[in-house]
């Protein structure tokens, strides 16, 4: 087996490792939640669009807190992106900066597994239940993952270590898999959803992330260039998988950024609509001002006591949009 060239720490899986595989059985449920031994469901959740600047962040975002408000569930936000832009948003800049220096961050964590071989524990790095909104005077609670700009350098020190030591591009990829199957695998006990922010472009971790999720969810501005993107996505990362096993995977297309009246949007949406290729969703998230501001805040004035948005504050229409994304995604009776 190639994984058996890079030593990973095996751990008790609470739960067999083959509940995360695709796989027919999977498909002929027609589901995406998997329900673990002891009854409660984790479901696994990539955003992930080859294109930047397509609303993947404020997806993540805006469903992890949509999950959690309008479902009660504990979501997990992984930033898998070296811009941390997920980060960014839920912990701000300064916490962040304290988070990387202490090591607690996805690429610490890959480079202490996968480079020094040495136990890394993904837990210890989860900043739990961080506050960025309130409703009816209560918080919202969600956790993060935290991502850095060292991702990159992590990355790609570890094809180069990883190919030093005789493996090849397939072999990476399998011990990327591997180790999410057994370390992330874990994280579906304790949480009800885990969202992957993926980055832009198509690297080792993001196709793994892809192929460990239960539905993949695609944000696409109704645009021709991001139209373009998407079936060049669809064609490189979800038909031809990076993992031999890859099956078909359950992806979802989200029209966001969505400007009504305008002619190009208004076209891209009625013809991929109309085309049939992609299971597109209902939920529209139209382009949105107070979405724009109140995803990535303004550092609070120095000194100042951190404020924390209400519903209505941070996402204003949206809020109904989010909503109906739950809604559709996660039907009440479901949870
Ligand atoms: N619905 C929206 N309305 C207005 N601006 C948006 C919306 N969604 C995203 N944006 C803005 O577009 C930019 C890119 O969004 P982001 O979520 O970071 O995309 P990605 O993660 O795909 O790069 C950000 O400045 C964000 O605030
Ligand atoms: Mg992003």
């Amino acid at each position: 087996m190639a994984f058996a060239r890079v030593m990973l720490p095996m751990g008790t899986l609470p739960y067999e490792a083959a509940v995360i595989r695709r796989g027919p059985e999977r498909a002929s449920q027609g589901a995406w939640t998997v329900t673990r031994g002891n009854g409660r469901k984790g479901t696994f959740i990539a955003v992930a669009n080859m294109k930047g600047g397509v609303g993947k962040t404020t997806t993540v975002v805006g469903l992890a807190e949509f999950l959690a408000l309008e479902r009660g569930a504990s979501v997990l936000v992984v930033d898998l992106d070296q811009q941390a832009s997920a980060s960014l948003c839920t912990v701000g800049d300064a916490m962040l900066s304290q988070l990387m220096q202490g090591g607690r961050t996805v690429d610490a964590f890959l480079k202490a597994r996968l480079i020094e071989n040495r136990d890394g524990s993904l837990p210890s790095r989860i900043r739990r239940n961080s506050c960025n909104l309130l409703h009816e005077g209560r918080p919202v609670f969600t956790s993060l993952l935290p991502s850095s700009p060292q991702l990159r350098i992590v990355e790609r020190d570890l094809l180069v270590e990883l190919t030093r030591r005789g493996l090849s591009f397939s072999d990476i990829v399998a011990t990327l898999a591997e180790l999410f199957a057994q370390d992330f695998g874990r994280l579906r006990v304790d949480f009800d959803y885990v969202l992957f922010d993926c980055a832009p472009g198509i690297s080792p971790l993001t196709e793994v992330a892809i192929n460990a999720s239960d539905l993949v969810l695609i944000p696409t501005i109704p645009d021709r260039l991001s139209a373009f993107g998407l079936y060049a996505f669809m064609e490189n990362i979800v038909r031809r998988g990076a993992a031999p096993d890859a099956r078909e995977l359950n992806t979802k297309v989200l029209f966001t950024r969505v400007q009504s009246g305008v002619a190009q949007h208004e076209h891209v949406r009625a013809s991929l609509r109309a085309k049939g290729q992609f299971a597109i969703l209902a939920t529209e998230i139209a382009q949105n001002a107070t979405l724009a501001a109140g995803i990535f805040p303004d550092d609070a004035p120095l000194g100042a006591p951190p404020v924390t948005p209400t519903v209505k504050q941070k996402y204003g229409a949206a809020a109904e949009q989010y909503r109906a994304l739950v809604a559709e995604l996660v039907p009440a009776q479901a949870k």
